[in-house]
């Protein structure tokens, strides 16, 4: 990958990819495929160092400041010809609670982060996808299956990643037929450290599967977005039949 100083040719990227999804994403794509993987991280947690020694190209960067945006996007240009996919996983997840402590910053970053970051990624990355030598290309999002539902304490979180999926349907008929774009909307996929038995019950009986899956149905729901010729603009519900609850 990318020896001499040679660029590589239909690589993934991932943002967010220092942890958790965005992290077993990139693993996976190390592990079981042959493209190359690209991906952006904020924080250097020990997953990051394990991407990297598996053959990733990672890029540190905060994509609330439009100037690292930029600049990671010259640094994917010059790392790679081609694109195969691009993931856009980087999220933050803020009660409104936490928004009025913190101030308007919050907000913003809930828009930048879900919003501004995938619609700048897309318009300025969509000419290496265009060249991948593969047929199909493909851009990924990851929103939230709450979109779907009302929270009264979400309200801005929701809304951004509404935005999110409003955004990848108009770039889904932008950039037909070459790109296909689509949302994968989960609800829950894996609890956080933090999360006390209580929240957790409440969680589990939102669906009408009660599990929590784990990643790997993230894994298996980007992997049929890619390998279908015929799925585009498309929000797929990864919420354990939380509508039929
Ligand atoms: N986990 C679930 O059950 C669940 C449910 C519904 C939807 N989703 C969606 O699935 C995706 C992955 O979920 P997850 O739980 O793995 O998310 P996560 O643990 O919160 O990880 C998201 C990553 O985004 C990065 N990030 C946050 N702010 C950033 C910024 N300003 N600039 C650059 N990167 C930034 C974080 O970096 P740091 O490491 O520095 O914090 C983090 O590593 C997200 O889009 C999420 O909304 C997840």
């Amino acid at each position: 990958m990318n020896r001499g100083g040679e660029k590589i040719q239909d690589a993934v990227l991932i943002t967010g990819a220092g942890q958790r999804i965005g992290y077993y994403l990139a693993k996976s794509f190390l592990q079981k495929t042959d493209y190359p993987v690209l991906f952006t991280y904020r924080t250097r947690h020990p997953e990051v160092d394990e991407l990297l020694a598996l053959g990733a190209i990672g890029f540190q960067v905060d994509f609330t400041s439009s100037d690292a945006r930029g600049g990671v996007v010259k640094n994917i240009k010059k790392k790679a010809k081609s694109l195969r996919a691009v993931i856009h996983n980087a999220s933050l997840w803020l009660s409104d609670d936490v928004i009025r402590e913190g101030g308007g910053e919050n907000f913003n970053a809930l828009f930048q982060l879900h919003v501004e970051t995938p619609y700048y990624l897309n318009m300025a990355l969509a000419p290496l996808l265009k060249v991948s030598s593969e047929n199909l290309t493909d851009i990924i999002s990851l929103s939230d299956a709450g979109v779907k539902g009302v929270s009264s304490d979400h309200i801005a979180y929701l809304s951004s990643k509404a935005a999110l999926q409003t955004l990848m349907k108009g770039f889904a008929k932008k950039f037909a037929p070459e790109i296909k774009v689509n949302d994968i909307a989960p609800a829950l996929i894996m609890f956080n450290e933090e999360d006390d038995e209580t929240y957790k019950q409440k969680r589990l009986a939102q669906s009408a599967l009660g599990v929590e899956p784990g990643p790997e149905v993230v894994w298996q729901a980007v992997q049929y977005l890619m390998n279908s010729p015929y799925t585009t603009g498309t929000v797929l519900s990864l919420d354990g039949g939380r509508g039929v609850k």
